[in-house]
């Protein structure tokens, strides 16, 4: 059955990537993790926004554009090149990619900050303290260590001591708004043990926040002053700027921004979590529904970093492994919200194991079979009843790897929303166990040849069996397609369904069937009237590519080799 209720929004956003370098692997986690997101609930048929960009203004960027000889702005426009192309070479589809040099994104973080001085929340004065670039984060005294050329921030990055007019947000008067907040709404960050690290932070009090530089000119000048704004004032207002902000009275705002989910960096949680909700608590607007931190990834046992030269080319990866082993291992390797390692030797290992063998080797079998036994015609049973009882658990196994994918799918919804994506490939990845397994048990080519001789309850086992690992692959696609998009786009083709999987999103899709003999399987095609409804039922996966008609199975063809 299938329940009718309001198209949820979703708003996502990953955070915007400083351009003072190449994109390296941290910056293609997020993009992922993030199109991963946006393509499940593109599928469930919600209206989702999916937004990246390139964080362009500020010191570091500065000393970069000048380290090369270039003006900034022309530094930040070649810069700024190298991450939409990374989006694109990793197949992630963004709704928005937001650059802090548009005009747009002016606009809107002027507006921001002429509103919280309206409140008052804003005031001219004097900063004296160590400030470190790299970071783009100013610290207390207390905070830092001696490094070997003088103090280091606890994150190892140089500081300078600093001494300019600027203007002071009054962070110390959201200490108890933000835990009030945060008591109320414990869902408000993840995993659980960032959430304890924010409060942690809160009780120890909170200090008012400098958020100008005067002696700096790249960035967006403050209404009435020869100030900049401090780069993280500016950045975090790109979230609101997708959204046209300062328009914000709109239900394209309102809808979405009610929906927000940031997915950041355990790096930048402070700044996601304690300044960015002070920040718009005293602009009058909500704080993010949630903010998932993630871990960080190292290289071969050790930290990423340009001195060691283990700091890994997300382009170079994709360019010689491809780009769904890169997406998948991403997400298989380490749950997401904790650390991990990038090891060349564990990448092959499990990307040989579980695509190459597991699903490869499945989706080929069964294709195969079917090409070469069955002339690539859907394996139905239209023979009529026939007493099976030799091959009941045949038939039983067929039943339960036919309905997998709705057996699954709250199961599946409840772990994206909660970003466990770790957990949704868990599931996936079991199924597809499950699949082989089956296919083990089935064994359709000693079928294939009982049934030559006459016995009929061989081949409807047979065809019952094939017909039901088919419709499972369907769904395995499905289900993949977040995750590896064009490795599920291939199943799909090469099982003869029509167009794209991409096209299922937005809950339409053409109407046919799948016809099993007499069992038809009841599903129905998704219907959004007018953008305002949505179907979510359980078996939503299963449903939505139900109807679809397969006559013939198309060209199989091998998805991963294991030479990489
Ligand atoms: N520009 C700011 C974000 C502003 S958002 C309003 C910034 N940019 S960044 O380019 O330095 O970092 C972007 C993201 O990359 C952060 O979420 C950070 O956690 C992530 N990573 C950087 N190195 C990483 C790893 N080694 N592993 C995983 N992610 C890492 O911060």
């Amino acid at each position: 059955m299938c329940c009718m209720i309001p198209v949820p929004f979703r708003y996502i956003t990953t955070p915007i990537y400083y351009v003072n370098d190449r994109p390296h692997l941290g910056h293609l986690y997020t993009s992922v993790a993030g199109d991963i997101l946006a393509r499940f609930y593109k599928l469930l048929g919600h209206r989702v926004k999916f937004v990246t960009g390139t964080d362009e203004h500020g010191a570091k960027v500065d000393q970069a554009a000048r380290q090369q000889g270039l003006l900034p702005q022309e530094y930040v426009d070649v810069m700024a090149k190298a991450f939409q192309d990374l989006i694109q070479v990793a197949h992630v589809q963004t709704d928005d990619f937001i650059r802090t040099t548009e005009q747009r994104h002016h606009r809107a973080a002027t507006a921001l900050w002429n509103r919280l001085e309206q409140t008052g929340a804003i005031y001219l004065d004097h900063y004296a303290g160590w400030y470190a670039i790299r970071d783009e984060a100013y610290y207390d005294e207390s905070e830092l260590a001696d490094g070997p050329n003088g103090k280091i921030a606890p994150t190892g990055a140089p500081v300078e001591w600093v001494q300019e007019p600027c203007y002071f947000f009054r962070l110390s008067q959201f200490q108890q708004p933000l835990l009030d907040y945060y008591r109320d709404h414990p869902e408000a960050i993840g995993p659980d043990s960032r959430y304890n690290e924010v409060i942690s932070f809160l009780n120890s009090g909170l200090r008012d926040l400098a958020v100008s530089r005067s002696k700096m000119t790249w960035g967006i000048g403050i209404p009435g002053s020869d100030h900049v704004m401090y780069v993280w004032v500016d950045a975090l207002t790109n979230y609101l700027t997708a959204l046209g902000y300062p328009d914000s009275d709109g239900p394209e705002f309102q809808e979405h921004w009610k929906e927000s989910i940031h997915l950041i960096g355990k790096d930048i949680l402070r700044f996601h979590a304690v300044y960015w909700p002070a920040l718009l608590m005293a602009a009058g607007l909500m704080p993010p529904k949630r903010l998932f931190a993630h871990g960080w990834w190292m290289s071969e046992g050790q930290k990423m970093s340009k001195s060691l030269g283990n700091v890994i080319d997300p382009f170079a990866l994709i360019d010689q492994y491809g780009v769904d082993r890169v997406r998948y291992f991403l997400f298989r390797h380490v749950r997401f919200g904790q650390d991990g390692d990038f090891s060349k030797a564990l990448f092959q290992q499990r990307c040989n194991h579980e695509l190459a063998d597991g699903l490869g080797n499945l989706v080929h079998r069964v294709l195969s079979f079917i090409q070469n036994r069955l002339d690539s015609v859907m394996p139905v049973w239209s023979g009529g009843a026939v007493a099976d009882s030799e091959y009941a658990c045949l038939h039983r196994g067929a039943d339960v790897i036919r309905e997998w994918a709705s057996e699954q799918s709250s199961g599946w919804i409840h772990h994206i929303e909660e970003q466990n994506i770790y957990a949704y490939l868990e599931s996936v990845y079991s199924g597809i166990t499950k699949g082989n397994v089956y296919m083990a048990e089935l064994a359709p080519w000693a079928l294939f040849k009982l049934a030559r001789s006459g016995d009929m309850a061989a081949e409807q086992a047979m065809r019952h069996g094939l017909c039901a690992l088919v419709i499972f692959l369907r769904d395995v696609a499905i289900a993949l397609w977040p995750v590896i998009p064009a490795t599920a786009q291939s199943i799909w083709t090469q099982l003869g369904l029509p167009g794209a999987i991409q096209d299922l999103t937005g809950g339409g899709v053409e109407s046919g069937h799948v016809t099993d003999g007499g069992s038809e399987r009841s599903g129905q095609v998704s219907n959004i009237e007018n953008g305002a409804t949505a179907k979510l039922d359980a078996g939503f996966f299963s449903c939505l590519g139900a109807d679809l008609l397969i006559d013939c199975i198309g060209q199989p063809t091998p998805l991963f080799s294991k030479d990489v």
